[in-house]
């Protein structure tokens, strides 16, 4: 059975939006609405795994949502929405969570990273995270899902998780008229080059909202002088830049210096380094300070208006939940008959 393409996405509002969140996935998410029906969430639910703040929550909920409209996410063509909103979710990983095997869990490396030493003491909602994620894109019967590396085991599993159950209710999904399968696998949108945004004081280190230093990334909301003094300061080597793209590996600040001002400008780093090898990095910086504040002085200015006001960013996520959840209550709705459960 061919199934729609559609694309379906989550963001955790967990913390102050940065330069890695915008050019890992945000920008890809921008560039997918010419191509498809496009699907953006932002995962409340995933972010209480780990407790929040409860006014932080709803703050960084908001913050996410203006991240989306004001990089150009159109909320009329496509749907942003907040998870907790949408019930069938929550319905739906009950199902995957009685799918999904105590082993396949086992394997995700972000549980064993993010519970750490003190296992014992994660959330229940912790471990079965990758299950609610898998409902999330099925739900959607969504097809494509834009990712980072760090989430492709978890997408892997949903795949596994459509498949069994496909294969463990083949008989009625058939029987119910689904054909010979109910659910697609998702494929993962693996993302362009110089997307892996690296922190300012450290090339080996990802940019990261929990980095103890605030100059080590670029928030979308920083202004233009925020954003030049951490540029400035940015950790370089003693060597002029590069003539050749290989020479990058050894060199990771000027890597990521360089990936981030061939992202910014939607080139690559040979263009790049076309033009700036042989240049000292003070010259490099100040070039890469103008790009920076051109292309996002603008979209913080605008996240920063659209947090002011609450009511109108509620009401793009209510209206998005209301489309949201036409889709995945028709699912829910196959999904109980194909499992038996008695409905209206
Ligand atoms: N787990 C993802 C992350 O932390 C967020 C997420 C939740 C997600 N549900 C999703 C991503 C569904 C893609 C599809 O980045």
């Amino acid at each position: 059975m061919a199934f729609k393409e559609r694309v379906f996405s989550g963001v955790q509002p967990t913390g102050n939006l940065h330069l890695g969140n915008y050019l890992g996935a945000i920008t890809k998410f921008v560039a997918l609405q010419e191509s498809h029906e496009c699907i953006y969430c932002v995962v409340d639910m995933h972010a209480i795994t780990v407790w929040q703040d409860p006014a932080e929550l709803t703050r960084n909920t908001r913050e996410v949502t203006a991240a989306f409209l004001a990089s150009g996410i159109d909320p009329k063509k496509q749907i942003i929405f907040n998870q907790s909103q949408v019930a069938e979710h929550a319905e739906l990983a009950w199902v995957f969570n009685c799918v999904a095997r105590l082993g396949w869990l086992n394997r995700m490396t972000q549980f064993k990273e993010k519970a750490g030493k003190d296992r014992e003491n994660a959330s229940v909602g912790l471990y079965a995270y990758p299950n609610l994620m898998a409902a999330d894109i099925l739900v959607y019967r969504a097809t494509h899902v834009p990712v980072g590396e760090d989430q492709k085991q978890h997408l892997e599993l949903a795949r596994d998780i459509a498949q069994k159950f496909n294969n463990d209710f083949s008989e009625s999904i058939k029987a119910h008229g689904f054909g010979d399968a109910f659910f697609p696998q998702p494929e993962p949108l693996i993302q362009g080059p110089a997307t892996r945004v690296m922190s300012l004081r450290d090339g080996t280190k990802k940019m990261s909202k929990s980095d103890a230093s605030d100059n080590s990334r670029i928030n979308l909301t920083d202004d233009a002088d925020a954003i030049a003094q951490k540029i400035r300061k940015a950790k370089t080597d003693p060597h002029p830049l590069p003539n050749d793209v290989k020479e990058l590996d050894q060199r990771p600040e000027a890597d990521n210096l360089v990936g981030i001002y061939a992202a910014l400008k939607e080139t690559t780093k040979a263009e790049v380094l076309l033009e700036f090898g042989g240049a000292q990095f003070s010259t490099f910086k100040n070039a890469l300070v103008d790009l920076a504040v051109a292309k996002l002085g603008p979209i913080g200015a605008e996240m920063k208006k659209l947090v002011g006001d609450p009511a109108y960013i509620d009401s793009i996520l209510a209206d998005g939940s209301v489309r949201a959840k036409a889709i995945a209550s028709e699912t829910m709705s196959a999904v109980k008959d194909i499992v038996g459960f008695v409905r209206r």
